[in-house]
């Protein structure tokens, strides 16, 4: 939800912010702009759309000058057009704000700045703060800022430039992220790490309540009374290369090669075959600490919550703990019955959705918490008892590949680690469920390398308007998020449903131009397995009597699946519970080669954004 970049220093900050703001045109593309100092003067560039609408405007009417700020916006209040775009001034052009987040009080604020004779020119909440640091400087712009953080209400980030205190940037954050680095006669802020890493790997990741100064001669930090605290740089281990497109065509193709990889670090480490155990040494809970969990509640958005709900499978099979999964957007606005002695599992790839800190905030009190996460030093590994890292490496596509993938690692190895505590799985059970873990990066691998079967299956399937995703038990949330990825990366309008409930509607869909997706592969190992699919090819066999297209993904050389599917993906069995992370890979294939057949904009689709910090 919006990117800012900051920079003082000796370079040009142009092509720096312009290159900070590149990096984090994933948080929201709707316009960008820039504001740089020259000569105590403010100057500023706007445009609405994507970036390379301001780098064209830059272009003609080039800027340059001392420090600055940039933003890309990803519109909340207001429309998305030049006026609306950030920076915003004050009423004299002295001092320029970029903001993420939303002032939940400033139609008030601004009738009555207005009152006062302030001058608006755009419908945006920002605004409103320019005119309060306005309205409060007296010539330091610290002390303007922390009285105008009293004013305000809501959950926000903002960059400030006054050109009348000149030579620093003030940053804040109250609830949405901002992190700051500083090296050698330079000073960054940045919404996001990618942005930082060509630059620094020192990062400060500012705490609600706290102000940041960031001058070429460092960084201060002072609280919301202006007292000073000392500021804790934490070592980022991403390298800046990590966050480059490294000759793939889009972020998320990438993302989607990486998978083994970020599988084989996800787990490096955290088990032993030879004792036959799961070892998760970094999650700061003792074995009693596990042991006392009699209950479990999930709660994550989007992408995350098929993670969760994919969990919620493993758990309660290998544990046998009962799972509740919730979004955390609704979790929040109920009332939710809480039985003693609860574990709180978050899952978050940014690790700063704001629907998941608000209900992680709320459980607090509750019972532990426990986040898995991608980003070490989020706000949701300051707020939790304890942190469970995918090593995913950043993921920049908009649409979540292999950190859902990583998270279901994560969630299988917590089961297993339960399972083993519980007794409820023997010894040789868990070394072959481990032994399956070892194998999977290798079974990712050659699904990868039929990547070209399914972009011509993506042929003939990517001009259709509606397809249904059907599965059973822990393959259904793969079901959801296979036609999550479709619906936002193509536009295709899908639908994730479980197999057995077709006859309770979806039925009525099907005809001669509905593809239905069956996630048909099994454990050669269990019978339960094999029932399963033995229920889904005779829903498989309902939908082919009614004409629909089928579309399998099933086990290599399964001959009854491919002999009634009109097309076919093989991937290699393994185990029920990791049998998710490898059907999800070809799902996001379909997903991508659709999206680019029909021009869609695959790492920025429409309307959306990575990392979502309003409600
Ligand atoms: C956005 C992203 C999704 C992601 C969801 C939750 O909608 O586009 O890819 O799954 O937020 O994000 P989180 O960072 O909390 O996993």
């Amino acid at each position: 939800m919006c990117g800012i970049f900051g920079y003082i220093g000796p370079r040009d900050p142009v092509p720096v912010i312009m290159g900070g703001l590149k990096s984090l045109e994933y948080r929201g593309y709707d316009s960008a702009g820039i504001a740089i100092v020259h000569d105590q003067k403010l100057q500023v560039r706007r445009s609405s759309g994507k970036l390379k609408n301001l780098e064209e405007l830059l272009a003609s009417e080039p800027l340059s000058g001392e420090f600055g700020l940039g933003h890309t916006r990803w519109a909340t209040h207001g429309r998305p057009t030049e006026e609306n775009a950030h920076p915003h001034r004050d009423c004299h052009g002295r001092i320029v704000v970029a903001h993420n987040g939303i002032i939940e009080n400033y139609l008030a604020l601004k009738r009555k700045l207005s009152e006062e004779g302030h001058k608006f020119t755009t419908e945006t909440d920002t605004e409103v703060i320019a005119h309060l640091i306005e309205k409060h400087f007296d010539g330091n712009l610290e002390n303007a800022v922390v009285k105008t953080l009293a004013d305000l209400k809501g959950l926000y980030a903002f960059t400030c430039i006054c050109v009348d205190d000149p030579q620093k940037i003030v940053a804040v954050r109250e609830g949405n992220p901002l992190i700051v680095g500083a090296v050698d006669g330079e000073g960054f802020v940045a919404s996001d790490i990618p942005a930082m890493l060509p630059y620094t790997r020192s990062i400060l990741f500012l705490d609600d309540h706290e102000v940041a100064v960031v001058a070429r001669n460092g960084i201060r930090l002072l609280d919301t009374a202006g007292n000073s605290r000392q500021p804790h740089f934490q070592h980022i281990a991403w390298d800046p290369i990590m966050a480059e497109k490294g000759g793939y065509k889009h972020f998320m193709l990438k993302e989607i090669y990486e998978q083994p990889v970020a599988i084989e670090n996800t787990i490096l480490g955290r088990f032993s075959l030879d004792a036959n155990t799961v070892h998760l040494e970094d999650v700061a809970f003792t074995d009693d600490i596990w042991r006392s969990f009699k209950n479990i509640r999930i709660l994550a958005c989007g992408t995350s919550w098929h993670a969760a709900l994919a969990g919620k499978y493993m758990i309660e099979s290998l544990a046998r703990l009962p799972v509740e999964v919730d979004y955390a957007s609704e979790y929040r606005y109920r009332n939710p019955v809480v039985l003693p002695e609860t574990l709180f599992i978050f899952i978050t790839q940014s690790g700063e959705t704001l629907d998941t800190i608000a209900a992680q905030r709320q459980v607090r009190d509750q019972g532990k918490t426990l986040t898995i996460t991608n980003v070490v030093g989020s706000m949701t590994t300051r707020v939790a008892d304890a942190v469970l890292y995918t090593r995913a490496g950043p993921e920049i596509g908009v649409a979540s590949t292999k950190a859902f993938t990583t998270q279901l690692a994560c969630l299988y190895l917590i089961a297993l680690h339960l399972a083993e505590l519980h007794k409820t799985l023997t010894e040789p059970q868990i070394r072959k469920a481990l032994t399956d873990l070892t194998e999977l990066p290798n079974k990712i691998e050659r699904i990868l390398d039929r990547a070209k079967h399914v972009e011509d299956i993506s042929k003939s399937l990517f001009r259709q308007h509606d397809f249904l995703f059907l599965a059973r038990g822990i393959h259904f949330p793969i079901a959801l998020e296979g036609a999550l990825k479709l619906k936002e990366l193509s536009y295709i309008h899908a639908e994730g449903y479980p197999a057995g409930e077709m006859k309770h509607g979806p039925n009525a869909l099907i005809d001669e131009n509905l593809p239905v997706v069956f996630l048909a592969a099994y454990d050669r190992e269990s019978d339960a397995s094999h029932q399963r699919y033995e229920k889904v090819l005779n829903n498989i066999k309902e939908v082919k009597s009614r004409d629909g297209i089928i579309l399998a993904l099933g086990n290599e050389g399964d001959s009854d699946l491919s002999e009634s599917a009109d097309h076919f993906i093989e991937v290699s069995p393994t185990n029920e519970f990791l049998l998710p992370i490898l059907e999800v890979i070809p799902l996001q294939l379909l997903a991508y080669y659709c999206a680019v057949r029909r021009g869609c904009d695959i790492d920025q689709p429409r309307n959306l954004a990575k990392s979502v910090t309003v409600e």
